[in-house]
């Protein structure tokens, strides 16, 4: 029973997620994940504004930019990097980890002047993005749902 308390207590205070929560999240993403190019694709059909915060994309034809080599690497660095994020969320002893790592983020990402409304963006594109290309039902939903707040928290503090 104090165990059971401990674990608890440790799973409120860190950014990780249940087992279940990590094994829908995990699995939802290894369906989505190499799909790089098509996620940035619709995040940039769907807010034209975040694609027109990229110097190298702003003003640029979304249908041309999708097939080339520029689009690729960088749709493989924001894709990795959440891969990297949700790799970290199933096990608390990866939550300072997971906390420096988003910290980066939102740091490099203020320097750049992105709104947290653009965050919000991002979120909602790549969330629809997993709805239609994952399996998905409520507890699934739900499961990223908490994975995107524990991100976002982060996000948001540092920004
Ligand atoms: C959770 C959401 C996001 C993730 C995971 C993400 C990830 C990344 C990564 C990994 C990089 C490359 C490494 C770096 O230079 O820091 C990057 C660069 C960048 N991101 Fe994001 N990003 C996100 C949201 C956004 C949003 C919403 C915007 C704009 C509205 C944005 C604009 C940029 C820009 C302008 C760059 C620099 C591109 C360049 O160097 O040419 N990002 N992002
Ligand atoms: C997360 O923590 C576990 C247990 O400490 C470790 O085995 C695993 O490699 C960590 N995951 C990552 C992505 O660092």
């Amino acid at each position: 029973m104090k165990f059971i308390v401990l674990a608890l207590c440790v799973v409120a205070a860190s950014a990780s997620l249940s087992a279940d929560q990590y094994s829908l999240v995990s699995s939802a993403w290894d369906q989505v994940r190499h799909s790089e190019v098509d996620i940035l694709y619709n995040v940039f059909k769907a807010y034209p504004d975040i694609q027109a915060r990229f110097p190298k994309f702003a003003g640029k034809d979304l249908d041309s930019l999708k097939s080339t080599a520029a689009f690729a690497t960088h749709a493989g660095r924001i894709v990795g990097f959440v891969s990297e994020v949700i790799a970290l969320s199933g096990d608390a002893s990866n939550t300072s980890a997971f906390n420096t790592l988003v910290a980066d983020l939102a740091k490099n990402h203020k320097a750049r002047g992105i709104q947290k409304s653009q965050f919000d963006e991002f979120r909602t594109a790549l969330t629809s993005y997993m709805a239609a290309h994952a399996s998905w039902n409520d507890a699934t939903a739900a499961a990223w749902n908490a994975a995107a707040d524990n991100i976002y928290n982060a996000i948001y503090a540092a920004l």
